[in-house]
């Protein structure tokens, strides 16, 4: 009786974890999606808490409340701009998660099982030990490089893609070892050798991806946390895990294929590394590309009350000066005059899937005025003002016009095509990327350099008064 009731709150929650993906695929029904996962959450521990033997609830109680805890304070302290940092040292622990209940799993006492059944499960160890490893490694590389703490430059070592081959083939030489050892004395080594290249590998993959790449990396490396789940699902014949990690992992695929269409990459060569160079590097472009026209944030005021059409391009420092509310207030007051606003959202803005999204909808900027790139781009031709707020990679006309550049086929949005376009950020300084923006020197470009939020309260006093 009580399996059959833990079966149905598995089959429940899976439900409710797939009803959360369908609603976190869309700005409007997003809140209901995090609810529905919530709830799916809540069902899974109860359930398998409900069908643990009475003594292994304190250990259950010891790894969960402090697990809580500290994943509260976490979330509730986190910034929006480091959110693919946090989000990168999760699926690091899920990849550790596997590594360890793959070892458990291996060198505890082994239940009974046919020959095949037996084969099966060593199978699944060896592979879901690997997959953790990769992800383990590789998400602590991810999170070192969005945090800033290594250099978002890629790291290629000569004869890389050789490397790895050796690696991986090495790997295979080890899953046969392991598998040939009739007791885990002898099968434990070729496992935990395995662990070690597995790890590097991952170290190694992660470190030769550049800056630019970074988004593609965050949706992959969550696709492998999510098979790494699954692969420990298997482990402890535990079907919700399989089925959530078999979730998480291919829904991460289809945003890593997202991403890469959005970049216009294709995922291969992203997985070959040395996309993008170091971010932050100030443009020493003034000389080839001509004078720069700057405004200040009165004449800005002017330009856009006098509009008839504006397109708001957001990037990551609308999100780190947090200038989403007052750029509200501004869009309202235009609004109010009889402007027509709109926002243009490239798929890469800012540093998580959706960043940009989530900033206007808390800032409660309607739905229906924000477009998707692919929706908005043709409109920049009759449109008075594009106005760039803290964005600067994904307006880069070198990624159309410049084959050389290292951010050369990423389509981007064509901002230089309105009548005039203002460009807000502090400096000369280039994006993620670390590339020169042509835009900034252009003739219908107005640069209006400080910090997002002291400029946006600035326009909007002036417009007030
Ligand atoms: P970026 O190209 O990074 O440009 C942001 C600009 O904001 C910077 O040039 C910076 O210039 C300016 N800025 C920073 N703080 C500011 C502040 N307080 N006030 C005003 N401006 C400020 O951003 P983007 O255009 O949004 O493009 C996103 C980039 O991040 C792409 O290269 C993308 O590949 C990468 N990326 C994206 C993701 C995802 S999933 N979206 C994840 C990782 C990486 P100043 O320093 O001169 O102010």
């Amino acid at each position: 009786m009580q399996q059959s009731l833990i079966t149905i709150a598995y089959i429940a929650a899976s439900a409710l974890f797939i009803l959360s993906l369908g609603g976190l695929s869309q700005q409007e029904t997003a809140r209901r999606g995090n609810l529905y996962g919530i709830l799916g959450m809540v069902i899974a521990l109860i359930a398998t808490a409900a069908g643990m033997q009475l003594g292994g609830l304190p250990v259950l109680a010891a790894a969960l409340i402090p697990g809580l805890v500290i994943g509260a304070i976490l979330a509730s302290r986190v910034q929006m701009t480091s959110m693919p940092e946090l989000v990168a040292i999760l699926h690091s622990f899920v990849g550790l998660a596997a590594v360890l209940v793959g070892f458990a799993t291996y060198l505890g006492p082994q239940p009974q099982m046919t020959a095949s059944e037996h084969q099966l499960h060593i199978a699944e160890i060896f592979i879901g030990v690997c997959i953790g490893s990769v992800t383990f490694t590789g998400s602590v590389i991810a999170f070192l490089k969005l945090r800033g703490s290594i250099g978002g430059k890629p790291f290629m070592l000569p004869g890389r893609h050789l490397i790895n081959i050796v690696m991986l083939l090495i790997t295979v030489g080890l899953g046969v070892a392991f598998f040939m050892s009739p007791e885990p004395a002898n099968g434990q080594w070729p496992l935990l050798i395995a662990t070690i290249v597995t790890g590097i590998l991952g170290v190694h993959f992660i470190m030769a991806i550049g800056g630019a790449d970074m988004p593609v990396v965050v949706s992959m490396l969550n696709s492998y946390s999510g098979w790494a789940a699954a692969a420990a699902g298997f482990m402890l014949s535990n079907d919700l895990l399989i089925i959530t990690g078999a979730l998480v992992g291919s829904s991460g695929a289809i945003l890593s294929y997202i991403m890469c269409k959005g970049m216009n990459r294709s995922f291969v060569s992203v997985m070959l590394g040395g996309f993008g160079t170091e971010g932050g590097t100030v443009s020493t472009a003034a000389a080839e590309h001509g004078e720069v026209h700057s405004i200040e944030s009165a004449g800005a005021a002017d330009l856009l009350q006098n509009a008839r059409k504006i397109i708001i391009v957001p990037g990551y420092g609308l999100a780190v000066a947090q200038a989403q509310h007052s750029l509200a207030e501004v869009c309202k007051l235009l609004k109010d005059k009889g402007v027509d606003i709109k926002f243009a959202i490239h798929p890469v803005a800012g540093r998580l899937p959706g960043h940009m999204n989530v900033l206007l909808a808390e800032a409660n900027i309607p739905y229906d005025i924000v477009f998707e790139m692919d929706e908005i781009n043709d409109q920049f031709k009759d449109t008075d003002v594009a106005w760039v707020i803290g964005a600067n990679d994904i307006v880069n006309p070198s990624a159309l016009d410049d084959p050389g550049s290292p951010i050369a086929g990423m389509p981007v949005l064509h901002v230089w095509e309105s009548r005039d376009v203002i460009v807000m950020k502090r400096s000369m300084a280039s994006g993620y990327a670390g590339v020169d923006n042509p835009l900034f020197y252009k003739d219908n470009t107005l640069m209006l350099f400080g910090d997002a939020k002291k400029v946006v309260d600035e326009i909007l006093t002036a417009m007030r008064s």
